[in-house]
């Protein structure tokens, strides 16, 4: 037989046994070289350098008793080696593959050296997953008549909210083409053009400032289709992600319908739009229960007209002081001023005693917060009758521990939200293997910002509004909800979509109502406009993050451990060095100047920049 790959490892027993370790795409196989061989090719074998490519020839043989390797899939077998041919010499490499998972080495020199990082197991297995999940779905769509159809990558600004990567051109020198945030635009002139069923499997480019799921180019599963409502499109989708997800994890594939929930219901129980739903743990408003409260925290901020919101963490009471300033530190990361906490103990003096007279929250004498009060933290503020209240409010055992936000809607939103998910990793709330998918649905139009009370579209400006009453749009943007709905699975947001808005006028009047110029209308929109006054049907549409179902598919806490070759959360690719200065001829022929501040640093090499890798 032959065999072609790498060099693992290399050992040797004794003066005439040479063992080499050849991987290829399928695994690790042991070649021995014996006394069958000539001395010069086992000396040759013994000086194989790691990494080096091989190719050897030989006879399969069962290895002998007692040496069967029962941790590998070949171990029961070696190859006796008749030849050994050196198809590509390696130098010593910067880290060795074949033991970088144990060794720990470093994210930085794992992308500087990608093409070593990928010859590991993990990585091999990472790309060929989201190989697999690429395919379930084109082959998905394509079987319910769907088309792929491609669009430009240098086009005009797309409005996906983030900062566009623009690009000269040489041409019209001084003009910028704009490197797509999505297809949106063109999707919809494709169902005006009568494509009716579209998808593509795209590379969008934003200019953001990247997280653990967030890169600049990343690839979605693009989709739209005329003549269909929302739920057509929900159910669409979920079907072909539940696909996805049997392909490379039979038995795993969710349950259809998935769940959905308002976005409403999503803020008031989870505190955010993107609710992990592995773990219980909602938050309760408890903001009338603690309006008259003698703990000024509470009663000071419902008198700003804030609210007060919280949480019980089950058993919380194994949490120790540190635990409890960790997650305060949490929540003041996340804008909060504080985080109140309270132990739940049963009361020393027996059941229902604590609330006598209360008239707060009991029924009947069935409630099982009952004989329960807090303890420690700001409890000594709350009386007996709103600490009953508040247990009953949180549905708080024996041994859990509330933790409570007092803020605006918002503030005390992203504060219990971070603290929610804290309080699961550290409890050990989450099962990592499980799927845990939600819809969230009627999401509002407009996001406010909350300094300038200037709207803009809390996901892009072609979402098809739900107005309750003609002229709402107008009179009460901010309370506007869109037919707009999100795929949010294991607490990340996995796609995004919409009924779209397919006449001029209405498009307009959104326009309008996020402040943009009428110049600025027609200059940035006129095209799309001047397509929906020919002729276009009703459509909607949705895309869905494949680098992130990919990573939660993956069990991998990064997009950048499903990308072949990820950028930095500089926006930097190690291994080639980019972004790099360009020459001056280079740059005069595409008409830019760079500033002089910024000219001063020689081209970097791949590899030499400091870089800094986000969570
Ligand atoms: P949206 O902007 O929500 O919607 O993007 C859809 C999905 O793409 C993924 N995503 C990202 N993945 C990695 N890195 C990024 N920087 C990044 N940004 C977004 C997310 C997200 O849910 N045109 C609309 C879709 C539509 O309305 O049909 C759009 O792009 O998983
Ligand atoms: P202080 O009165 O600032 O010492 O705070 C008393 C306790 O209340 C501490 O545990 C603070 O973390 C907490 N706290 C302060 N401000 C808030 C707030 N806005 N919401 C919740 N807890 C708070």
């Amino acid at each position: 037989m032959a065999l072609s790959g790498w060099v693992n490892s290399c050992r040797e027993l004794g003066g005439a046994l040479v063992f080499v370790d050849l991987r290829d795409k399928y695994g690790i196989t042991q070649v021995a070289f014996d006394d069958s061989v000539s001395a010069e090719l086992r000396a040759e074998a013994r000086g194989l350098k790691p990494e080096s490519v091989i190719h050897v020839t030989g006879i399969v043989r069962s290895r002998p008793a007692g040496q069967a390797n029962k941790e590998r899939a070949t171990g029961e077998v070696e190859v006796l080696a008749r030849s050994l041919e050196v198809l590509g010499a390696a130098q010593t490499p910067p880290f060795d593959p074949a033991t970088a998972d144990k060794s720990g080495v470093s994210e930085e020199l794992r992308l500087q050296y990608r093409y070593l990082d990928l010859r590991r197991e993990g990585p091999q297995a990472a790309l060929a997953m989201r190989h697999t999940v690429l395919l379930a779905l084109r082959n998905r769509l394509s079987d319910l008549g769907f088309i792929e159809v491609e669009t430009p990558i240098l086009t005009k600004a797309t409005p996906e909210g983030a900062r566009d990567y623009l690009v000269p051109s040489r041409v019209s020198k001084g003009k910028f083409y704009a490197l797509p945030q999505s297809p949106q635009i063109f999707k919809q002139i494709l169902m005006v053009a009568g494509v009716d069923k579209y998808f593509q499997i795209c590379r969008c480019f934003r200019d953001e400032d990247l997280r653990a799921d967030r890169q600049p180019e990343f690839t979605q599963l693009d989709v739209e289709m005329s003549f269909v409502e929302q739920q057509h499109v929900i159910d669409m989708i979920s079907a072909a992600v539940a696909h996805a997800v049997t392909s490379v994890r039979p038995g795993d594939g969710p349950s259809l319908p998935l769940p959905v929930m308002t976005w409403t219901d999503a803020m008031r129980l989870y505190g955010c739009d993107k609710p992990d739903l592995r773990f219980g743990v909602p938050l309760a408003d408890v903001t009338e229960l603690v309006k008259d409260s003698g703990f000024g925290v509470f009663s000071g901020t419902v008198a700003k007209g804030g609210r007060v919101r919280m949480l019980a963490a089950p058993a919380g009471g194994s949490f120790s002081r540190k635990d409890i300033t960790a997650f305060e530190d949490v929540a003041k990361a996340n804008g909060a001023k504080g985080l109140a906490w309270f132990k739940v103990a049963l009361a020393a003096d027996g059941p229902g005693s604590q609330v006598e007279g209360s008239g707060l929250g009991v029924i009947g004498g069935t409630s099982p917060q009952l004989g329960l009060v807090l303890e420690g933290g700001s409890a000594k503020f709350l009386s007996e009758a709103e600490q009953h209240a508040l247990l009953v409010a949180t549905e708080a055992r024996a041994g859990d521990v509330l933790l409570a936000v007092a803020d605006t809607f918002a503030v005390s939103a992203r504060a219990l939200s971070a603290v929610r998910l804290a309080v699961g990793r550290q409890l050990k709330l989450v099962d990592s293997s499980c799927l845990a998918f939600t819809w969230i649905v009627d999401f509002p139009m407009f996001d406010r910002d909350e300094e300038t009370g200037a709207l803009s579209p809390a996901h892009h400006p072609f979402c098809m509004p739900k107005e309750s009453y003609p002229g709402q749009l107008e009179q009460d943007p901010a309370g506007t909800l869109a037919n707009s709905y999100d795929l949010v699975l294991n607490g990340v947001e996995l796609g995004s979509g919409s009924v779209r808005i397919h006449d001029s006028a209405r498009q307009q009047r959104i326009f309008e109502a996020i402040g943009l110029p009428a110049h600025e209308i027609r200059e940035r929109f006129g095209f799309v406009l001047d397509a929906f006054k020919y002729g276009a049907p009703p459509h909607a549409g949705f895309a869905v993050g494949l680098d992130r179902l990919v990573m939660l598919l993956a069990g991998k806490e990064s997009i950048r451990d499903v990308i072949a070759f990820p950028k930095t959360a500089t926006a930097a690719c190690l291994m080639t060095g980019a972004p790099t200065p360009i020459p001056a001829a280079q740059l005069a022929e595409a008409g830019v100047a760079v500033l002089p501040s910024l000219t001063q640093p020689a081209p970097r090499q791949g590899g030499e920049a400091p870089q800094e890798m986000d969570a």
